[in-house]
């Protein structure tokens, strides 16, 4: 079918194009220009009258806000509209309708500088890494202010004077009272959404926690996306900066993962911040040590080393429990699957998870085992550290999949089929190789399961008898009796040895 479909690209306001795609079947449905003006201008009489040329030199606090408040002979109605002859269509004053907003929005005439958050300094272009495609089309497709904000409201009635085309002809707003909340996003980002994946239909959080548990923002809009996502344009990708905002609320979380284990809890924060990372091997120490994930961008060594918290977690879809139909995690190579975790027993054999982590986690010298593509929002990089010499004396890198879950004498892996998160923290810890704080014993090795042993802190892997000490701490979690050399245990015992 084919439809005539109102359409703005750059640079022209109205512009009627035939789509002759099965898209433009969605666009009727999703038609983003104001189709008839805001209904019922409400009627104040009181409110004062603003020349333009009080209105470039009005400071933001003293500024009226011309919202609404207007009645039809105001001359607050041309704080955007001539009287007879305009530049812009609907009498506006300014050739395009964002440029009537950023007259005052634009940090001048009210508080909030939106034309600093499209980075449209330079009008049709914008200096964020992400915005929604209003400084210029983005895959065919654009937006303007008024696609989203009506301009005649009254504040006090809409939460942010948010409105939304209903489809035919009029406007679906959100009134303070009862505010539509994801509906709003749904109407471009539903089943319906005309756009290329990944932007299209973000329904698929309906089922996740996020929904669930993650709350209202504080603007009472109840458009729980925007406690992730900027409505108008970020500094950083997918209109969301990754790890701060997840902080925002999982500062209280455990951090050696998994909060329904009898762990000490702390924040999941300070598993992401518990020691700097150091990854320069010619410096002082002469050491490269990773003790979390490297998800800042300070810590991605110029790309050589990159993960995100998307890359592991789907965050519309992740759930609060491991089950049939959730998970807490997602598949790297493609986060629209969820990764099934099976419990073997009560505590760490879960050989799933192992799969989980040799998605990235190959061999040494696999270093892009993920390119980002539609479902995959990063690159995964690492970096081949075994001509790096670790704290005992052998090659950094030597951790291998196959070795791990195929050879025989692969005691851990291949023998006692143990999880990698058994001794290694997803997220990050203040032991090197991100060893885990609290270990619980499977049992096998000596120590009944389910004993959770001492914590372990500190440990920088290096050969001296205090970091004996340490690590031998910690392997005797569940290795209750073992011999003690006086070496780093690692000296012989390590993912590269036999009988590890
Ligand atoms: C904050 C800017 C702003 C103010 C103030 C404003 N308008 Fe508008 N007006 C617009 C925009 C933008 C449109 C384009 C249609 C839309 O987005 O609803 C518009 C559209 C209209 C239309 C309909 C034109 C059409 O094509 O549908 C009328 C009529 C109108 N305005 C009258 C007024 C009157 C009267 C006032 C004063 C009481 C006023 N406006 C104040 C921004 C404003
Ligand atoms: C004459 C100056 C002026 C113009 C032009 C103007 N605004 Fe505003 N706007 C204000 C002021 C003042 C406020 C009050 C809040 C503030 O200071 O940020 C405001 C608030 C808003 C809000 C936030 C409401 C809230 O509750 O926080 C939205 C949304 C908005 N304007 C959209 C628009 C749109 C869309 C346009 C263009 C069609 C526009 N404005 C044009 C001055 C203006
Ligand atoms: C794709 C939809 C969309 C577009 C396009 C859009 N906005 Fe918004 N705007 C939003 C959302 C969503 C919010 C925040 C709602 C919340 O915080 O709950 C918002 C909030 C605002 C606010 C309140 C202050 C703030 O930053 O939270 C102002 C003012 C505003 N918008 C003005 C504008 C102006 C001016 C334009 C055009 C230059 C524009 N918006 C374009 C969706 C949009
Ligand atoms: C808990 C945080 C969170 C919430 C809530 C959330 N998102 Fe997301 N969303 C993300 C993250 C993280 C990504 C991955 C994109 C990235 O970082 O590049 C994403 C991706 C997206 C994308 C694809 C963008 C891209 O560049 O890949 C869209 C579109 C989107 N979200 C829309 C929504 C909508 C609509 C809602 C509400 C129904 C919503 N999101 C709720 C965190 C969230
Ligand atoms: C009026 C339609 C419209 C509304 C409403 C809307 N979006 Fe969008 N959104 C778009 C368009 C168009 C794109 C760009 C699609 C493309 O590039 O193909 C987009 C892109 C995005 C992206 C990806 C940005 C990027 O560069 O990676 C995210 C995330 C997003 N929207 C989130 C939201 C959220 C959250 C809401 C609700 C607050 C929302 N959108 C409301 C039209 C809309
Ligand atoms: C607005 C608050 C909020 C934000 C922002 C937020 N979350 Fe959540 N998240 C929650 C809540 C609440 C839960 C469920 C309660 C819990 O388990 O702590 C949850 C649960 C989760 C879970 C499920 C695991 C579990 O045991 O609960 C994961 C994984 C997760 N969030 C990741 C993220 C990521 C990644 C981000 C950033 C992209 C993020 N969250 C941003 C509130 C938030
Ligand atoms: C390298 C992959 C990876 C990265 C990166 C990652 N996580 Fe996780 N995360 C996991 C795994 C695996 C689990 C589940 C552990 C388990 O069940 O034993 C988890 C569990 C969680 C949980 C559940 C609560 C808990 O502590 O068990 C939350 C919340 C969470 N992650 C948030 C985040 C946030 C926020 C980020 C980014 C700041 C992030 N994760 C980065 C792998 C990762
Ligand atoms: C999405 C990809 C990804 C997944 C999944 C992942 N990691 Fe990582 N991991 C990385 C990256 C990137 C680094 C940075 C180290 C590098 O550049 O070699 C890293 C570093 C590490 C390190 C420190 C390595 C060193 O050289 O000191 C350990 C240990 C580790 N991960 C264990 C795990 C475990 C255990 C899991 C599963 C719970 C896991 N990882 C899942 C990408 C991933
Ligand atoms: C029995 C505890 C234990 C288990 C189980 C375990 N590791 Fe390790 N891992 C260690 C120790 C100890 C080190 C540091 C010593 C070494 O191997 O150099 C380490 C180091 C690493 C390193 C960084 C150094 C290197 O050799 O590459 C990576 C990556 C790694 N492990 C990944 C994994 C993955 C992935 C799994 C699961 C498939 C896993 N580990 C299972 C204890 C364990
Ligand atoms: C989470 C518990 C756990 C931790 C921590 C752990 N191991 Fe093990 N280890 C096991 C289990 C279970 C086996 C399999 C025992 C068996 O086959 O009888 C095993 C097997 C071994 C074996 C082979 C035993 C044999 O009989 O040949 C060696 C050697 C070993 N571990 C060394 C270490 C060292 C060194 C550390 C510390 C770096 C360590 N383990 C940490 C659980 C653990
Ligand atoms: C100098 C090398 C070396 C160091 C250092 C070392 N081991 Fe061993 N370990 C061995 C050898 C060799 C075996 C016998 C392996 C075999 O049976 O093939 C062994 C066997 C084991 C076994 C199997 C049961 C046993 O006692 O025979 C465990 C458990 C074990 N080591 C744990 C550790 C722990 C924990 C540390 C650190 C406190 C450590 N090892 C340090 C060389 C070492």
């Amino acid at each position: 079918m084919t439809k005539l479909v109102k359409f703005r690209v750059m640079g022209v306001f109205r512009q009627r194009i035939v789509l002759a795609t099965t898209l433009s079947v969605f666009f009727g449905v999703l038609t983003f220009l104001p189709a008839a003006a805001g209904p019922g201008q409400p009627a104040d009489a009181a409110a004062s009258s603003m020349p333009l040329t009080i209105l470039a030199m009005a400071q933001a606090a003293e500024f009226p806000d011309p919202h609404g408040l207007l009645n039809a002979n105001s001359n607050g109605c041309l704080s955007c509209h001539d009287t007879h002859d305009a530049p812009g269509p609907a009498l506006l004053a300014t050739a395009t309708e964002k440029e009537a907003c950023y007259r005052c929005h634009d940090g001048s005439g009210a508080t909030a500088n939106i034309r600093a958050a499209f980075g449209e300094s330079i009008l049709g272009e914008s200096t964020q890494r992400s915005y929604h495609p209003l400084p210029h089309a983005l895959d065919g497709y654009s937006v303007t202010c008024g696609d989203c904000h009506t301009p005649h409201q009254a504040r006090s009635e809409f939460t942010k004077l948010l409105r939304i085309n209903d489809g035919s002809g009029g406007w679906v707003y959100s009134p303070t009272d009862t505010p539509i909340g994801n509906t709003y996003c749904y109407r471009c980002h539903g089943t319906d959404s005309p756009f290329p994946a990944p932007f299209g239909d973000q329904t698929t959080f309906e089922g996740g926690v996020h929904q669930v548990l993650g709350g209202d923002p504080p603007s009472g809009s109840g458009i729980q996306c925007v406690n992730c996502h900027d409505g108008h344009g970020s500094a950083y990708p997918g209109l969301s900066q990754q790890e701060a905002t997840c902080f925002t609320c999982h500062n209280t979380a455990t951090p050696n993962t998994n909060p329904d284990l009898p762990f000490d809890t702390t924040e999941l924060e300070y598993a992401f911040t518990a020691v700097a990372n150091d990854y320069d091997a010619t410096d002082a120490d002469g050491l490269i040590r990773i003790y979390h994930h490297p998800i800042g961008d300070d810590e991605q060594d110029g790309g050589s080393r990159r993960v995100e918290c998307a890359s592991c977690h789907n965050a519309h879809r992740v759930d609060r429990d491991y089950s049939g139909t959730g998970s807490k995690i997602s598949n790297p190579g493609d986060t629209r699957g969820d990764v099934a975790i099976t419990w073997t027993d009560g505590t760490f054999t879960r050989g799933t998870i192992s799969q989980f982590c040799v998605a990235c986690h190959q061999d040494p010298a696999t270093t892009a085992p993920i390119n980002a593509g539609t479902w995959v929002p990063y690159d995964i990089r690492l970096t081949d550290d075994s001509a790096v010499l670790n704290g005992s004396g052998g090659p950094h890198d030597t951790f291998d999949a196959t070795y791990y879950f195929t050879n025989e004498r692969s005691d851990h892996g291949a023998g006692a089929q143990l999880a990698c998160t058994a001794c290694h923290d997803p997220h990050g810890s203040s032991n090197a190789y991100m060893l885990r704080e609290n270990v619980i014993s499977p049992g096998g090795a000596g120590v009944p399961a389910g004993t959770v042993g001492p914590r372990v802190t500190g440990f920088v892997d290096e050969d001296t008898p205090e970091q004996q000490t340490i690590l031998s701490g910690f392997c005797g979690s569940c290795h209750g009796d073992h011999h003690t050399p006086n070496r780093l245990c690692t000296q012989c015992h390590n993912h590269g040895s036999p009988r590890f």
